[in-house]
């Protein structure tokens, strides 16, 4: 059998959808390259008219594929190794994105020699905008092939799997924190005159504008805000409210709370 570098997706749900379109959209992969599994394919109709290899047949997906992203959620992990261990090979690099699910206990689960990659994503990665964490237990040159293909889809950042949880929390979960954010700023534009969409609009914009200034510059976010807040001015006056109002305090305290959520959860 021939191995063209194929990716096989399985369980292609919220994320691995949003994986398999960023890996489309910047050119990595043709969708013919790209197998997308689940159970019920009829939700997956509009990929396979897009040239996709829809099925649910995970064992076929893995034979043919070079790279396996597991991306199903914690409990269905269990059945879908079962399925697929039997046709594991040496040269396979599974990339797996499930919550909680350490790579020693995975490999514990697949008892194989496969090369394991435990990647933290979100979901911009479906526009090549992912902050995507990267833990391994040592496959380097399986991370030499998944880091690249990551890195085409946002930033990546190696880091011990141990802070993997933290990872979650503040990389993906971090995706639902800013979109609240940028809710109440639009709810905020809309009460000051603004219709939705306008508001809406200046909100993400400005959001994206603050989130490009600090990486451009590398800077302190302090530093950009002392930009922007004159002595006496309309600026210090409503970020001195928000925190005597807690915000940075609700939002550590949010994000801890997540955490330790997610210290509690048992794969
Ligand atoms: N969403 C995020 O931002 C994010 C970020 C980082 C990590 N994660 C992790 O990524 C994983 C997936 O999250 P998600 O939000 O994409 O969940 P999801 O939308 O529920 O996707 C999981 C998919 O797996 C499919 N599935 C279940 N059993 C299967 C099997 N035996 N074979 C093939 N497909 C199977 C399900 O479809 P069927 O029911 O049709 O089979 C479903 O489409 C989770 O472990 C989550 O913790 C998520």
């Amino acid at each position: 059998m021939t191995i063209v570098n194929k990716i096989a997706i399985l369980g292609a749900g919220n994320l691995g959808i949003s994986i398999a379109t960023g890996i489309v959209e910047k050119k990595l992969k043709l969708p013919s390259d790209i197998f997308l599994t689940r159970r019920h394919t009829g939700l997956l109709d509009k990929y396979r008219d897009l040239g996709y290899g829809v099925s649910s047949d995970n064992k076929k997906a893995v034979e043919q594929s070079e790279i396996i992203f597991l991306c199903v959620q914690p409990k269905q992990i269990d059945a879908l190794i079962e399925v697929i261990k039997p046709v594991l090979r040496k040269d396979h690099i599974l990339v797996s994105v499930i919550t909680g699910v350490s790579l020693d206990l995975l490999r514990e689960k697949i008892s194989g020699v496969v090369q394991l990659i435990r990647a933290m994503p979100n979901t911009a990665v479906a526009i090549g905008q992912s902050m995507t964490c990267l833990a391994t237990l040592g496959a380097d040159t399986a991370l030499e092939k998944v880091d690249p293909l990551f890195q085409t889809l946002g930033l990546t950042l190696l880091i011990e799997e141990r802070l993997m949880q933290a990872a979650t929390v503040l990389g993906a979960s971090g995706i639902a924190f800013f979109m609240r954010y940028l809710r109440a700023a639009t709810q905020a534009g809309v009460q000051m005159g603004f219709d939705t969409e306008e508001a809406q609009k200046i909100a993400v914009q400005t959001a994206k504008g603050a989130a490009s200034l600090i990486l451009a510059h590398n800077s302190h976010p302090e530093v950009e805000i002392d930009k922007v807040t004159t002595p006496q001015g309309c600026t210090i006056e409503g970020l001195n409210e928000m925190e005597h109002q807690g915000f940075s305090s609700s939002l550590i305290k949010g994000v801890m709370t997540s955490f330790n959520k997610i210290n509690q959860m048992k794969s």
